[in-house]
């Protein structure tokens, strides 16, 4: 399974992606982790995306797709991956057909999750992350059971510094002037399927592994 996560911040890709890469066994590659990452361990592309997250605008393509060309080269995305957070921008979407058109794998599938701006603005400031292993929690739908505790391992819960109201806000912005046309390229190239991605997260994983069933292809040795 080749397959993109589309949809505005906090529409809950992070959230699906850990279970759908769960299920069909392939590597979870978000841009936002990536990055993150690299803020948090100082490395110059660190420092360089951070002006641009603090700020809700999106890094500069050429970065972004140097950094996911390179993930992609690696060995576990051989039989599959779900990128959550890229492409964002018609260049990054040509990028990646290139990138997959050497490899002879072309994607088999965009899921865009649709989700309304005043709920996306709650879910998002109301995320709390773990510093430690990244679990994602929420303060009202999925709180920790100790309050500021991670209940996977026990590490502090910290909020992200793009999820601010005001951020969020650009953030939404970004999607609309520049993701969207992203929406119309796949659609186009008929591999945009939606998810109604409100209600609860089970509920959500549910019609998204139901969408994905008519994609799905033999493993190596099944179905000759
Ligand atoms: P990134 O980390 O990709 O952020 P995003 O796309 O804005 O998405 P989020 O991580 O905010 O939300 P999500 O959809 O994963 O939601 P989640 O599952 O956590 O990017 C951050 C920044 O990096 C960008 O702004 C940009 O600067 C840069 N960047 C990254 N990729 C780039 C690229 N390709 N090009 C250029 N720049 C790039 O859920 C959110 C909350 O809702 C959680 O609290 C969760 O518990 C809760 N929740 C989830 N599902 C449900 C549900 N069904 N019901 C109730 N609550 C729910």
């Amino acid at each position: 399974m080749r397959l993109v996560l589309l949809g505005p911040p906090g529409a809950g890709k992070g959230t699906q992606a850990t279970q759908i890469g769960r299920a069909y066994d392939v590597p979870v590659i978000s841009t936002g982790d990536i990055f993150r990452a690299n803020v948090k361990n100082g490395t110059a592309l660190g420092e360089e995306a951070k002006s641009f997250m603090d700020r809700g605008a999106l890094v500069p393509d050429d970065i972004v797709i140097r950094m996911v060309e390179d993930r992609l080269a690696q060995d576990d995305c051989g039989h599959g991956f779900l990128l959550d957070g890229f492409p964002r921008t018609v260049p990054q979407a040509e990028a990646l057909d290139e990138i997959l058109s050497k490899q002879g794998c072309p994607l088999d599938v965009v899921l865009r999750f649709d989700v309304a701006v005043d709920e996306v603005v709650n879910r998002v400031v109301n995320r709390r992350v773990c510093a430690n292993c990244g679990a994602v929690y929420h303060l009202q739908y999925a709180p920790p059971a100790v309050d500021g505790v991670c209940d996977a391992c026990g590490g502090p819960l910290i909020q992200r510094d793009d999820d601010t109201e005001q951020v969020v806000r650009a953030r939404m912005d970004e999607y609309r002037a520049k993701t969207e046309k992203l929406e119309r390229y796949y659609v186009e190239r008929g591999l945009l399927r939606d998810v109604e991605a409100v209600g609860a997260v089970e509920d959500v994983a549910r019609r998204t592994l139901e969408a994905l069933r008519e994609f799905e292809r033999p493993r190596d040795g099944e179905g000759s």
